[in-house]
């Protein structure tokens, strides 16, 4: 299958300024040709961009850039159907906001296809905060109860094709979670993995049963990595650091068993902010792990350890 890379420049849903600049980092970090190099066919599609929009307002008055972001959705939404049908799509942020019209898109696909979607969100947060639960106002922390159908976004956001279901989706690397996200979470259907999860069951345990049950569901797998997933140690170069990530064995891990499973079918990887990197390491690791989920491994591997 084609990696279909797409940059997808979004920084109106952070608080600071460099995410616009991410999908270029990976160029300058080599992504297409590392793909390339592993066999792979490669189409770079280049950047997206919105129109000047109207700017919009909430009655929770400390949301920021609403229109902007609600025109990137309705955009990245078409552009995520449209690739699905003809490869793997690959969303270059750009902030985590954009993964609200990647996850619309690629669903619609799916549900067009007769396929079940599942979603395994890397992130130090769930960002599963409504227009009204938001108080920072930064719209990357809402994509999440966007596309699983969380009430409020009706006539501000594009309407749903249908929503993720919640038990298909989850999360690992929590370690910021705000009050209203921790509630909502608790009441809903979302597996959740904290950091502690991970320390007391192992990162593969956890991710291989979902793997598991993404298999005996016959479903498809987008992936939706945010680079503060990982401990700020190794990937300094995003704007919402949390101590205490993912390791680079832990990471690495994750994207051979996600290659080993076949179910991958799209991919985001969101808030990297070369403004804040160090000499471009945290871009060079992300190509790395993004490599590992392509295929690339020390050895062969007769059986999957994981199964
Ligand atoms: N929960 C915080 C907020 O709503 C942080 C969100 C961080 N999200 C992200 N995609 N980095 O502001
Ligand atoms: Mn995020
Ligand atoms: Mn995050
Ligand atoms: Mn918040």
């Amino acid at each position: 299958d084609t990696c279909i890379l797409i940059g997808a420049p979004v920084e109106a849903g952070t608080g600071r300024r460099g995410a616009d600049m991410g999908a270029r980092a990976f160029r300058c970090a080599r992504l297409a040709e590392t793909l390339s190099d592993l066999g792979l066919a490669v189409r770079d599609a280049g950047a997206l961009a919105i129109g000047p929009v109207a700017p919009r307002a909430h009655p929770n008055a400390a949301i920021r850039d609403l229109a902007e972001i609600a025109a990137w959705t309705e955009l990245i939404e078409a552009t995520a159907y449209a690739a699905a049908g003809q490869g793997m799509p690959i969303f270059l942020g750009g902030d985590h906001s954009l993964s609200a019209g990647s996850i619309a898109g690629i669903n619609r696909r799916a549900i067009e296809d007769g396929r079940e979607l599942f979603v395994l969100w890397l992130d130090a947060h769930p960002d599963f905060h409504t227009l009204e639960s938001t108080e920072s106002g930064n719209l990357h922390g809402v994509p999440m109860a966007y596309v699983t159908g969380r009430p409020g976004f009706e006539g501000f956001f594009p309407p749903l094709a249908a929503p993720v279901k919640p038990e298909n989706v989850c999360m690992v690397g929590l370690r910021s979670v705000d009050p209203a996200e921790r509630a909502a979470l608790e009441a809903g259907r979302i597996t959740v993995h904290d950091m502690r999860a991970i320390d007391e069951t192992g990162i593969g345990r956890l991710v291989g049963a979902f793997l598991r049950e993404v298999e005996a569901r016959d479903g498809i797998l987008h992936v939706s990595f945010d680079v503060d997933f990982l401990d700020p140690e190794i990937a300094p170069g995003v704007g919402t650091t949390v101590p205490g990530g993912a390791t680079f064995r832990e990471a690495h891990l994750v994207m051979e068993m996600l290659h080993d499973c076949g179910r991958v079918r799209s991919l985001d990887v969101v808030e990297l902010n070369p403004f804040l990197d160090d000499r471009g390491r945290t871009a060079l690791l992300l190509v790395d792990l993004i490599a590992s989920l392509m295929g690339r491994r020390i050895l062969d591997r007769p059986t999957r350890s994981w199964s």
